[in-house]
């Protein structure tokens, strides 16, 4: 697909989220993950979070040789993500599945991948990245969005609204994992929301 084109087909994606309150990257965030990402060259990338495909059509036009499995449980966002990535003409290197990561058998996935990025529900990234960090080829990458969550994980826990406080306890509590893991080297970034990046030893 020409570039022009691709980047039209990009405008209706941020349009069609804005439209259905469907939550995708923003482009500085965007920018900067498609940055590293290009440094790193992943020839494999696991992303958790597909919603409409946005982040994963991105990441496979900036990465021309990649190959791209991305996991959505919302059927809807899904099945969406499936038409915009049949128009993209990237279905070849773009893989949709749809499933709940936490629930999917990871024997239906091919190791390894040198890259995995998380942008799924913020409260499980623990969970997400001990589910998920056996398929990571040595010295692959997690990626995790989100770390500060609008600036609520450096806040005092009582400035925190009442039903997002176990989110940001949880987002909390692996980063400290991550901060001390002997397996990990970790730096959070002032990239977008706050991003994760733990390098596989
Ligand atoms: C922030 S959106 C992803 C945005 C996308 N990466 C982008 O920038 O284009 C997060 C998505 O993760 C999905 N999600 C949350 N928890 C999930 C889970 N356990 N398994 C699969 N998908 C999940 C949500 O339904 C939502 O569509």
């Amino acid at each position: 697909m020409p570039d022009t084109t691709i980047e039209a087909l990009f405008e209706t994606m941020r349009s069609y989220a804005a439209e259905h309150h469907v939550p995708i990257m923003e482009e500085h965030g965007i920018e900067e993950l498609l940055e590293l990402l290009q440094q790193q060259q992943p020839q494999r990338l696991l992303e958790l979070g597909t919603a409409i495909g946005y982040s994963a059509l991105r990441i496979a036009k900036a990465l021309p040789d990649a190959s791209i499995d991305t996991i959505e449980r919302d059927e809807e966002r899904h099945s969406k993500a499936l038409g915009f990535i049949q128009e993209s003409g990237l279905e070849g290197r773009v893989q949709a599945i749809c499933a709940d990561a936490l629930e999917l058998d990871i024997a239906k996935l091919t190791p390894f991948y040198d890259a995995v990025f998380i942008d799924a529900a913020k409260g499980q990234y623990e969970r997400f990245f001990k589910k998920y960090e056996s398929l990571l080829s040595p010295g692959g990458i997690i990626y995790c969005d989100n770390m500060s969550m609008h600036g609520m994980v450096e806040q005092p826990i009582k400035e925190v609204p009442r039903r997002k406080r176990t989110m940001i306890r949880n987002i909390r509590a692996f980063r400290e994992t991550m901060d001390g893991h002997p397996g990990f080297d970790c730096e959070l970034l002032p990239v977008g929301d706050g991003l994760l990046v733990c390098r596989k030893k």
